[in-house]
Formats: structure tokens, C-alpha cells, sequence
């Protein structure tokens, strides 16, 4: 997750360096909060884009920005959301993207429902990304799992282990300690983390946050500044 200004300055600065000392083949963000700690806009997105990044992600805050709306659907839109919308929904859920030599990565985009809204089944979707994507010559496949619940990200790892190269949870912006090969080959991890201020709370300035929690009223949230760092 690249949380705002401090996150995609980060990627802009970091990444194409990470690129070259660790001959990254192919670069996956997840960028629904990299406008204003909130959504994606068409700046955000190619801010990224041009920091090298091939493909990028989202989740539950994809709609948070009305102008991404006929972005998503522009040919050869390098963002997805998440392929368990309602049918229709603007957008694509799933890319293939190619290395320079022409090796092929499929990209699957999912969407948990545990403590977050009643969206299609996940896991139906999975296979059915899977199997479109194997179609279309991916010889690997990533899949960003956005999902609150730990149990459910980690549930997605295990349907799809053998079944893909792998599945990395999003959305918590906390890097989870389980980073592993699961049994048939897949890579996994809960989270990934956030690349943005991490003196926050999941991005937003502590101050804010912390009243909001104690006083129940709404409280408009900013970026914070503190603390940058990259995560993946
Ligand atoms: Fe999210």
C-alpha cells in the first residue's frame, strides 16, 4: 500500500534504485490510497507508473476519487480493482504484464468480505481470475489479497497454493512476520505493509486518529509526515 505524498515519493525514489541493484523483473503497487492518503486519482496513478512501477492495484477505496472512474476503464489502464465487484463495475480485475524478454506475469486484484463490504465471493473469483489469466499466457500469476481479516487473507493463500506464484495480503498497512512457501510452492504473506510515514497510525497523523477514537466524531484525517519508508 503506497499511502500519499510521502509514499509515492518514496517509490519515485527508491524504487527505480531497488530495481537495479536487485534486477527486479516486474514492479506491482497497490496504489488505493496514494492520493491524499485516500484513493487513486489519474496523477497519482501515473506518479507511479513512471517511477518504474508496471502495474498497479487497489481495494475497498477505489471509488474514493470520482475522476479514477473513467481511467480504469481507458484501454490498456494500468490499474485494476478488484475482480469480485458486481459484474459491470467499471474496471478490470486481473492484468497480464510482460518482462522485456517477454516472459509473462498474470495479476489478479481480490477483495476480502470479512469486516468490509458484501462483495462477491472471492475465492469463485480466484479461480475464475486464474484460469482467465493462464489463458491469456501468464506463466505466473500474483495475487494482491485486500482484506481486513488476517484468518481470510491467510485462508486465500492456502485455496491457492500450487495454483499461482503468489498471494500477498493488502490493505492493513502493517507488515505481517509470516512471509513463507506455503506446502505446493505459492509465496505468501498476510501483509505486505505500507510504504509511506510510519510515525501514523496506518498513515494518518496520530493526533488525528487518536481523537477521532476517543471522542467518536468525526474527525477529517491528514497525512502524516514522519518516519518514510518502503515496505513490499
Ligand atoms: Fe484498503
Amino acid at each position: 500500500d503506497v499511502f500519499g505524498k510521502p509514499g509515492r515519493q518514496a517509490v519515485q525514489r527508491l524504487v527505480p534504485r531497488l530495481i537495479a541493484r536487485e534486477k527486479v523483473d516486474l514492479v506491482v503497487a497497490n496504489a488505493e490510497n496514494s492520493a491524499s492518503g485516500i484513493g487513486v486519482t489519474p496523477d497519482s496513478a501515473g506518479e507511479l507508473l513512471a517511477a518504474e512501477v508496471d502495474l498497479l492495484t487497489s481495494g475497498n477505496h477505489i471509488w474514493a476519487k470520482r475522476e479514477i472512474v473513467p481511467y480504469l476503464d481507458k484501454p490498456g489502464a494500468r490499474l485494476l480493482r478488484p475482480a469480485n465487484y458486481p459484474p459491470g463495475s467499471p474496471g478490470r480485475g486481473r492484468a497480464v504484464i510482460a518482462t522485456p524478454d517477454g516472459r509473462k506475469l498474470g495479476v489478479l486484484n481480490l477483495e476480502g468480505r470479512v469486516f468490509m463490504k458484501a462483495l462477491d465471493d472471492p475465492f469463485r473469483a480466484a479461480l475464475e481470475g486464474v484460469e482467465a489469466l493462464r489463458a491469456e499466457g501468464a506463466r505466473a500469476i500474483l495475487v494482491d489479497m485486500h482484506c481486513e481479516a488476517t484468518s481470510e487473507k491467510i485462508a486465500m493463500g492456502w485455496f491457492l497454493d500450487g495454483k499461482v506464484a503468489a498471494v500477498l495480503g493488502t490493505h492493513t498497512h502493517v507488515q505481517t512476520s509470516d512471509a513463507r512457501v506455503l506446502p505446493r510452492g505459492t509465496a505468501f504473506i498476510t501483509d505486505a505493509g505500507m510504504t509511506g510515514p510510519h510515525d501514523s497510525v496506518i498513515g494518518v497523523e496520530t493526533e488525528l486518529a487518536i481523537r477521532r477514537m476517543r471522542t467518536g466524531m468525526p474527525v477529517r484525517f491528514e497525512v502524516a509526515t514522519g518516519g518514510v519508508r518502503i515496505e513490499g
